[in-house]
């Protein structure tokens, strides 16, 4: 049976890469977190300097961005990739909330997205892949077989958030959850290039009310669906 390529993005903290693993799983395809690749680029401008407190120089990191390679491991473990930056992994020390806090300015310079998306593209041309970010529908694979489009409120998405981070062991508060959450969404979705929005073609899946079970059943059937319109 032929590969297809599915496309997922949609707002911070919609559970995007949790249904994304269990697909790709679950159909032996690839998962590729293109969310993790800029927040690695973000990790290596903090350990270099070029984002302190209130403090960002764009020019430095967009100087140094050929000095950064972000690379997959698959973890057999996890049963999915982890993230590796200039060969060291960074699986969590990206995913804090100083982190978040930086990321969407990050990925608004048009030389990191450009940098970024011709990998992520590269990672994908076979087919037989499952990316999740703002832009894949859009801009990485215009052409994916499934384009889905994940929404929630902002409330039940920072519950989300707060509820992993306090168990990753960070000390945050929802309301800075909340905040950085609604942030990103406003960056994220009025940047000038590649904003966040959903492909024509895509699927809106709104999952405020749905357990995991239901998304991915639900999911796997548009698979099954897509799968049978290919020769
Ligand atoms: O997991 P979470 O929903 O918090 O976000 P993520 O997928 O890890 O992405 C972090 C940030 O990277 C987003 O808020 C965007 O600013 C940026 N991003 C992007 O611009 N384009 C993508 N394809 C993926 C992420």
């Amino acid at each position: 049976m032929s590969k297809i390529t599915i496309a997922i993005d949609g707002f911070s903290s919609t559970g995007k890469s949790t249904v994304a693993k269990q697909i790709a799983n679950h159909l032996g395809y690839v998962y590729v977190d293109s969310g993790a690749m800029y927040r690695a680029v973000t990790f290596y401008a903090m350990q270099n300097g070029f984002i302190k407190e209130n403090y960002f120089n764009a020019e430095a990191l967009v100087a140094n961005l050929k000095n950064i390679t972000i690379s997959f491991k698959f973890n057999p473990q996890l049963g999915f990739a982890e993230v590796y930056l200039n060969n060291r992994n960074v699986e969590n020390e990206i995913r804090t909330l100083e982190v978040s806090n930086f990321v969407s300015k990050v990925a608004e310079i048009s030389e990191v997205r450009q940098k970024l998306v011709e990998q992520q593209q590269h990672l994908g041309k076979q087919g037989g892949v499952v990316m999740d970010g703002r832009d894949i529908g859009t801009v990485v694979f215009p052409h994916a077989e499934l384009k889905l489009f994940m929404t929630a409120s902002s409330e039940t998405r920072a519950k989300r958030r707060y509820s992993e981070l306090i168990a990753r062991g960070e000390t945050v508060t929802y309301e800075a959850v909340l905040k950085n959450v609604q942030e990103r969404d406003y960056i994220d979705t009025n940047r000038e290039d590649s904003p966040l929005a959903k492909a024509e073609d895509a699927i809106e899946i709104d999952n405020s009310h749905m357990g995991l079970q239901e998304q991915f059943d639900k999911i796997m059937q548009l698979v099954k669906v897509t799968l049978k319109k290919q020769v």
